[in-house]
């Protein structure tokens, strides 16, 4: 099995999406190291944390008018579904198939995290200060009507 480790090649130099990367390289090490009775419990956290990571980073594309959005949306679309169906097959106790999803998982984040996410740090990298990730943070735009709205991410 492809086991995930954090290494500083998946650094992108964009605070908030490295932070989220982290967490989601632990809660996948949880899940990988699981014994069988804890699986599906380690991977509800993966599948909660996804939905977290890949939500912001859809509303970040979505908020800065990313060029390449929908195929990254799209991405992350099909890959929570399937890590979705990889719940359902841990709790009915298919917990060989959910092992090699996490493998599978573990070759796709690295990879996603190296093209498709490092072009999104990039492109954020060169947003104009006001674009903030933090939890519970918010920043002030400028909306098309010329009105100022409180964006919350
Ligand atoms: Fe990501
Ligand atoms: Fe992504």
């Amino acid at each position: 099995m492809n086991t995930v480790e954090w290494s500083d090649a998946l650094l992108l130099d964009f605070e908030p999406m490295d932070t989220v990367h982290r967490e989601f390289v632990d809660l996948l090490a949880l899940a990988q190291t699981a014994p069988d009775d804890a699986l599906a419990t380690t991977w509800r956290a993966v599948v909660a944390h996804t939905v977290r990571h890949f939500g912001s980073e859809d509303d970040w594309m979505r908020k800065t008018r990313f060029a390449s959005a929908e195929n990254h949306i799209l991405q992350h679309r099909v890959v929570l579904n399937v890590l979705r169906e990889g719940l359902v097959m841990a709790e009915a106790g298919r917990l060989a198939e959910v092992r090699d999803m996490a493998g599978e998982l573990a070759v796709w984040f690295a990879k996603h995290t190296q093209s498709l996410d490092a072009a999104l740090a990039l492109h954020m990298r060169r947003e104009p200060a006001g674009i903030s990730a933090g939890a519970g943070g918010g920043a002030t735009r400028q909306t098309a009507g010329g009105h100022t709205a409180q964006a919350r991410y």
